[in-house]
């Protein structure tokens, strides 16, 4: 039997094997800290994505790459320690282009799952936005290279029978990309192929008619997520009297309607919703005011005028919970196609220079009255705090409802492969 030593862990004493990974050695204590590149039996540990960095005996450094040794004192939960983790997953979205909703390994994704867990709900470093290929040339695979975050877990640990890599590391610094040697993934076998997908932790690597074998809802991270509790904490503990008729608010910013079309797309059950929640401030009531506070407001639509900009405002005042409506509200949507070209060239170009305008119009119309046009569309939680989003365009209506029921009662919630619509 191996030895026990004595070792402490945020001021708590325990008793080890000498000599197991120290991350290990925490879980089995009880105590998580956060992992990406750690892989089970990848050995040495890879320790490229830091985000498992704790103060060990005083010096930052991974906790997946150290054995534990007789005294070793370790701080994990600490405030900067946590800052810490937390800005290395957001560079890490910052530095790709993840677009969670539409990619196959949503709910099954390392990188999406350490976002929910650290809290993290947007990026406090800017979007480089590179520009990405989507690699179509291995015969069996699909390398989304925008998902990469190179852990290397696939550069070390996939291997053809002969023990040739098939993933190598290329370029240096700020331009490293994995490649795949299209001849090495050509003789993996189908099963070393999906263990490759597996091994990934993000949805990089794709096998073709493999990948949506499990649908959303049901999928590993589908149900362990912790956010769902911090939501819990925070929003729901604002809603006092339970199974009172709830207020609910809509409107549409920047949008189409579509989505407040998809919300009387219930049909007949839209009458049990009247039993359990009333209207006020929406297009669908034709109330212009808030009468009262409201439980739960449905955004529909981006921001691209003054007055889209104060009357999501207006609503965040007055709900307990907003939640964003659709791919405009989420994050701008169509609208934001303009937001490549400069504003005035966009006003010339619909009053002046249209097929549709006046001949001769010389004038963009312009008044103190009208709204003013901001210089671009903005996604709603650029202006204020968005507490939910339902993705989609528009969201399946029952799926809406499902949701806002769910999020006034406070229920257990998970979204359904079945349910995302983009049509
Ligand atoms: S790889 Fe993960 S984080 Fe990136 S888009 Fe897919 S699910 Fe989201
Ligand atoms: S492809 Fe996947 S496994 Fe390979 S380095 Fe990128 S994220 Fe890691
Ligand atoms: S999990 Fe430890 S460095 Fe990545």
């Amino acid at each position: 039997m191996s030895k026990m030593i004595n070792i402490t862990i945020d001021g708590k004493a325990l008793q080890v094997e000498e000599g197991k990974n120290l991350m290990i050695a925490a879980r089995e204590n009880g105590i998580f800290i956060p992992s990406l590149c750690y892989y089970e039996h990848i050995e040495p540990p890879l320790g490229s994505c830091r985000v498992c960095s704790c103060k060990i005996n005083g010096k930052f450094g991974p906790a997946c790459t150290e054995k534990v040794t007789e005294g070793l004192t370790v701080e994990v939960n600490t405030p900067e320690l946590t800052d810490t983790r937390k800005a290395l997953v957001e560079m890490m979205f910052a530095e790709g282009n993840h677009i969670c909703p539409a990619c196959e390994k949503s709910g099954k994704c390392d990188l999406q799952h350490m976002g929910y867990e650290l809290g993290v709900s947007s990026t406090r470093f800017q979007h480089l936005f590179k520009d990405r290929i989507i690699d179509f040339n291995p015969s069996r695979m699909v390398m989304e290279h925008n998902r990469c975050i190179k852990c290397m877990r696939c550069v070390v640990d996939v291997l053809t029978s002969d023990g040739k890599r098939v993933f190598t590391y290329q370029n240096r610094g700020n331009e490293t990309f994995v490649g795949i040697d299209y001849e090495q993934e050509a003789r993996l076998t189908e099963e070393e192929a999906i263990n490759a997908m597996k091994i990934c932790p993000t949805g990089a690597i794709i096998i073709r008619g493999v990948n949506q074998s499990e649908p959303f809802g049901e999928r590993k991270f589908d149900l362990q997520s912790s956010q769902k509790d911090y939501n819990k904490k925070t929003a729901h503990k604002k809603r006092t009297v339970p199974m009172e008729k709830k207020i609910v608010a809509t409107v549409s910013l920047a949008g189409c309607f579509g989505c407040h079309m998809s919300l009387l797309d219930i049909d007949t059950e839209l009458l049990d919703v009247v039993e359990l929640v009333s209207f006020t401030k929406s297009p669908l009531t034709d109330i212009k005011k808030f009468n009262n506070r409201c439980h739960i407001g449905l955004i529909e639509g981006g921001c691209c005028n003054s007055e889209n900009v104060e009357t999501l405002r207006y609503f965040r005042e007055n709900c307990d919970i907003l939640v964003a409506l659709g791919e405009c509200a989420v994050w701008g949507g169509l609208p934001t196609m303009r937001n490549a070209i400069p504003l005035s060239e966009c006003l010339e170009e619909a009053y002046l220079n249209s097929v549709t305008s006046e001949p001769g119009n010389t004038i963009v119309p312009y008044h103190e009255d009208l709204p003013k046009i901001l210089d671009r569309v903005y996604a709603c939680n650029e202006i204020v705090k968005i507490d939910y989003y339902i993705p989609g365009c528009p969201p399946d209506a029952n799926h809406i409802w499902k949701a806002v029921k769910n999020l006034l009662w406070g229920e257990e919630y998970s979204i359904l492969y079945s349910e995302f619509k983009y049509d």
